[in-house]
């Protein structure tokens, strides 16, 4: 087995989520802006990709230096020893950025990494002319940052919120990574009613159940280091094999998913059946201002619009004032909202226990957290 430096690449403000769920893994990781970075094997490659619900991918860091001028670039580029990375046959294409560095023409970047690599791999596999780069694919990244490059390798394909499970969306989907974050945000367990009242496609209520189950969110999906020669594919199985074992598909679940728009509703009935959940899930159209229930100590996680579109604003903002009237009744239940509108409490009705900073994509939002009463302990 091989040592190497995994990266596991996490959205704004997600980093310290990443790093529970590294540490979960068993790996000891530091953490810095956008990743998490910790040294594992292949095993650890294979179940990183596989398990880890918030990261955005997981990338092999090759090479970390200072370049403040494309001869080192070059240089130390062909130094790193990319012949037990790359195979003959390896596709290997370079993309790059840079933030605050000397070298800010990435295009010059990713062309004079490019040419390091492929003067490396000539003298070791004794070539003359191009590489065919017809097998396996090995995305390499350069990215400078402060005039530090950091050169990675990526062993996820598409990024690791492509479960696998989203056959249709609605107009804002939430990623896959954030939505599960939400969930994890929360101090919900599986045996504990879950409710989303603005479901759309379903993914709350989906990465809950996976979660619920106990189920790696990359089960259902192919990772482009599958194929590459030095991740035998025995590390794979077991990884897979290590995943099934842990599943726990007899966990019963009450979660439920709701929206004011019926053709969302079928949406998410369909990506829940591709996620494996058939009915387990519920869901049904509703307006969040009838939701009601019986039931105690239970979770809801809401992602409803912000009202930013022009118009949609005094709508919503009553639609919040109805939410706060409907959710005042469930005293024992946690009630989970991101938004981005600032004067959210105002129109709920009441402050928040806590709140916390997210990016949903570039938007900055808060999930407003008010937290019910503790379950009896007995
Ligand atoms: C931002 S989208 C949620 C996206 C969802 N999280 C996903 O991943 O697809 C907001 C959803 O709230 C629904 N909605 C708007 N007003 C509502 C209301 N009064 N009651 C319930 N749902 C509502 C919309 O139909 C829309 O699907």
């Amino acid at each position: 087995m091989g040592k190497y430096q995994i990266i596991a690449t996490a959205a704004m403000g997600l980093e310290a989520l990443v790093a529970k769920e590294v540490r979960s893994l068993g790996y000891e990781c530091e953490v810095e802006n956008g990743r998490v970075t910790y040294t594992g094997d292949e095993t650890a490659i294979a179940r990183s990709n596989l398990w880890l619900r918030t990261a955005d991918r997981i990338k092999i860091k090759v090479g970390e230096f200072k370049a403040f001028t494309f001869d080192e670039l070059f240089e130390k580029t062909k130094a790193i020893p990319w012949e037990q990375f790359l195979p003959e046959d390896a596709e290997f294409p370079v993309i790059g950025k840079s933030v605050k560095s000397k070298l800010f023409s990435v295009s010059d970047c990713q062309a004079i990494v490019k040419k390091a690599v492929v003067e490396r791999l000539k003298k070791h596999y004794k070539r003359n002319t191009w590489f065919e780069e017809n097998g396996a694919l090995y995305r390499i990244e350069v990215a400078l940052l402060k005039d530090v490059a950091t050169i990675t390798i990526d062993a996820s394909g598409s990024g690791l919120h492509k479960r696998g499970y989203r056959i249709d969306q609605g107009e804002a989907p939430l990623k896959e990574t954030l939505a599960a974050a939400l969930v994890m945000l929360t101090n919900w367990q599986a045996d504990r009613p879950f409710i989303d009242p603005f479901c759309g496609s379903g993914t709350i209520p989906i990465e809950a159940a996976l979660i619920g189950q106990n189920i790696a969110p990359g089960f259902n999906r192919e990772f482009v280091s599958e194929a590459w020669k030095w991740m035998p594919e025995k590390v794979w199985d077991d990884a897979r094999m290590e995943a099934e074992d842990l599943a726990k598909y007899d966990q019963s679940l009450d979660i439920t998913g709701s929206d004011i728009d019926h053709r969302m509703v079928r949406i998410a009935e369909g990506n829940s059946v591709e996620a494996g959940f058939g009915d387990l899930i519920k869901f049904k159209q509703m307006q969040v201002r009838d939701i009601s229930t019986t039931k105690e100590y239970g979770v809801i996680v809401g992602n409803p619009p912000y009202g930013e579109r022009l118009g949609d604003k005094k709508a919503v903002e009553l639609m919040y004032k109805e939410m706060g009237q409907a959710f005042s009744k469930l005293e024992t239940w946690s009630i989970y909202i991101m938004t981005s509108n600032e004067e959210f409490e105002q129109f709920y009705g009441k402050p928040a226990t806590k709140k916390r900073k997210l990016f949903n994509g570039f938007i900055r939002t808060d999930l407003y957290q008010f937290w019910g009463k503790r379950p009896p302990r007995y």
